[in-house]
């Protein structure tokens, strides 16, 4: 039986002014939208749905959404960086600690030492705090194993949230996130076992859905980047990247001319990258989440990339280093304060360009024949998610229909 949903604003993010349609009806039946319009309009085989106790809902005049999308995360890790956020209190910076065998290698000795059941443990109530503020999509990367097996756990993990919870998981290869331990002063070494090995081993076992590489001073060079996207792409799969975080590495080309998903984070991007981002529609996910965090002062190119017609999504970056946050309507917020988004955009960052930016085309839209991944929020216009941050708003969220 179908379901109604009534008395209610929708935002559909049909175009940049979110495709709003007031005093506005839903319908949708087993997991896909297959009405949607003004009330007066609804059409009279579903009329009788209004008298429905079990099948109609009223929205009370607040605003119903496609379910949020959070598409960059690190969402499956061991232990805890509370202490080098303590030391970075004292002064110490990111790369410093990273450069004395903390930062990304201390998350990686702890995700070895973890067992699946841990991890997650861990991730699932991660995974249900982004769940209760309305998203029914996640990314979740690997990255914190490096070797075949610990990668390949790490992306066991992410599988079983997505099997066990009410939401959809997308996962992401980045086992060329940092240079473990073992191969210490041979990164060309590790990157020749990521894709000869760890790469064909994880298609195999069908536990990755994209590739993603940390191009930087501190992770790895651009040529490796190469090496590492060739090797996916020889495999069927997208790439994406880590690019310009801390420095212009001129990642944003380079995953461009792979027609790359989303190049991420972006605070040193250049007019270059920004054209080939263009060019190549490849989605510019944004993650102020981590610039907060870190306390950067290099603000990404949002103006630029907004005149070029890059299209922006925005992401929590969920990760015990630079981003401890689950929260992505705090994220549309912060968009707009520290990135001068507008809400639109914040909007379209969580919903329809999160999905491009994942290459999924059955959600982040209120259309016909897509998927009924729905939230209604207790507001009336949009920019009250952008505006306020502590009351959460959700009323209720849909995810495939149920
Ligand atoms: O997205 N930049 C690299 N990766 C993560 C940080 C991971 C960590 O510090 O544990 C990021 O910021
Ligand atoms: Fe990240």
């Amino acid at each position: 039986m179908p379901t109604l949903f009534h008395n209610l604003t929708l935002a559909t993010m049909r175009d940049a002014d979110l495709g709003l349609i007031n005093q506005a009806a839903l319908v949708c039946e087993h997991d896909r939208i297959v009405w949607l319009g003004k009330e007066a309009n609804l059409p009279v085989q579903w009329q009788a749905l209004k008298k429905s106790p079990t099948h109609c809902v009223n929205g009370n005049g607040g605003l119903l959404s496609p379910a949020l999308i959070d598409c960059h995360t690190h969402l499956v890790w061991g232990g805890s960086r509370a202490n080098e956020f303590k030391q970075r209190l004292h002064g110490v910076n990111y790369e410093a600690i990273a450069a004395a065998g903390g930062g990304i290698i201390s998350t990686v000795r702890a995700t070895r030492a973890a067992t699946e059941a841990e991890l997650f443990a861990s991730a699932k109530e991660r995974a249900e705090a982004l769940i209760a503020q309305g998203v029914s999509c996640i990314e979740i990367k690997s990255g914190y194993g490096l070797s075949l097996d610990h990668e390949l756990k790490q992306l066991r993990v992410a599988r079983k949230l997505g099997a066990e919870l009410p939401v959809r998981v997308v996962t992401t290869l980045l086992a060329a996130h940092a240079l473990p331990p073992e191969y210490k002063d041979r990164a060309d070494d590790y990157i020749a076992y990521i894709c000869d090995t760890i790469l064909p081993a994880t298609v195999a076992e069908g536990l990755a859905d994209a590739v993603d590489v940390f191009c930087e001073n501190i992770g790895f060079s651009r040529e490796q980047t190469d090496r590492v996207f060739a090797a996916a792409q020889a495999l069927g799969l997208p790439v994406k990247l880590h690019a310009e975080q801390l420095s212009d590495q001129d990642g944003a080309s380079l995953v461009a001319s792979y027609k790359g998903l989303s190049a991420d984070h972006l605070e040193y991007l250049s007019d270059q990258g920004i054209a080939a981002m263009a060019a190549a529609n490849t989605v510019a996910v944004l993650l102020p989440g981590a610039y907060y965090f870190l306390r950067e002062t290099k603000l990404p190119p949002i103006e630029r990339m907004r005149a070029a017609g890059v299209n922006m999504a925005i992401a929590t970056d969920a990760n015990p280093g630079t981003s401890p946050i689950f929260n992505l309507p705090l994220m549309m917020h912060m968009a707009c304060t520290l990135f001068r988004f507008t809400p639109e955009e914040a909007w379209l960052g969580t919903t329809k360009h999160a999905a491009q930016a994942l290459g999924l085309t059955d959600t982040g839209e209120l259309k016909v024949g897509m998927r009924a991944d729905l939230a209604l929020w207790q507001m009336s216009t949009p920019e009250e998610l952008c505006y306020e941050f502590g009351i959460n708003r959700l009323v209720k969220r849909w995810f495939a229909g149920n």
